[in-house]
């Protein structure tokens, strides 16, 4: 699918993104991708996560193995990576992954400088047209990122209640990035 967007280019020029299945090629990109988002998204002084944190989550960001994990991860059968492109650079990124009784959404991640582009709206629109209507679809969020709260919510997302920390994503700090669960209800006949 293809959308016009206004490109983050300062000249103002538009460009076209493109939201596709990820391809092998593209796991550099989406690495890039999930590390910068991160960087940006994730430090928070209340919670004591730091930038040196998610710098250690993603140091081995572009190591063979890891690589070879996302190559595998994109390649499975059972899930979907959507990728954003602008011409051959992936700008950002969603996974479903089609559970027996419920999809999960492994959050929309879009560059910190192609946000509010409309390229996140975009990439939802997609992701709806792979899920079953009749399933659940679930997205975990930290507790903290209101604006990706809020974002879910105007797509018709709902907190579940449900908060947990991820014990085993303890991060160098000793910190955990408090999680909670939003749900879209399936339409049960
Ligand atoms: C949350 C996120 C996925 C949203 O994606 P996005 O591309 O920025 O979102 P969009 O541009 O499609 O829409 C965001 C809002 O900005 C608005 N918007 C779009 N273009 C705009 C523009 N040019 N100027 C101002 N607002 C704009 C949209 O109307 C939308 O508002 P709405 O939710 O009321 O409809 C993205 O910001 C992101 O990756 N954030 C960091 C990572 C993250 O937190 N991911 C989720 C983890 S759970």
């Amino acid at each position: 699918m293809k959308t016009e967007k206004p490109g983050a280019q300062t000249d103002q020029t538009r460009t076209t993104v493109e939201i596709t299945t990820a391809a092998l090629e593209d796991v550099v990109g989406i690495q890039d991708v999930l590390y910068r988002t991160w960087l940006a998204t994730y430090p928070s002084e209340t919670f004591g996560i730091n930038v040196d944190d998610i710098e250690e989550m993603y140091k081995d960001r572009n190591s063979e193995e890891t690589l070879a994990k996302r190559r595998e991860q994109v390649s499975r059968p059972q899930e979907t990576t959507l990728v954003a492109k602008e011409k051959d650079k992936v700008v950002g990124l969603c996974r479903i992954i089609k559970r027996e009784d419920k999809s999960v959404m492994e959050a929309i991640y879009i560059l910190p400088e192609y946000q509010r582009l409309g390229i996140g709206s975009s990439v939802w629109r997609e992701a709806q047209k792979l899920l079953d209507p009749k399933k659940d679809v679930v997205v975990q969020v930290a507790t903290y990122n209101t604006d990706a709260i809020e974002f879910y919510k105007r797509r018709g997302f709902r907190d579940t209640g449900k908060r947990w920390a991820e014990k085993k994503f303890r991060l160098k700090s000793g910190a955990v990035i408090p999680a909670m669960e939003m749900i879209i209800k399936g339409k049960k006949e």
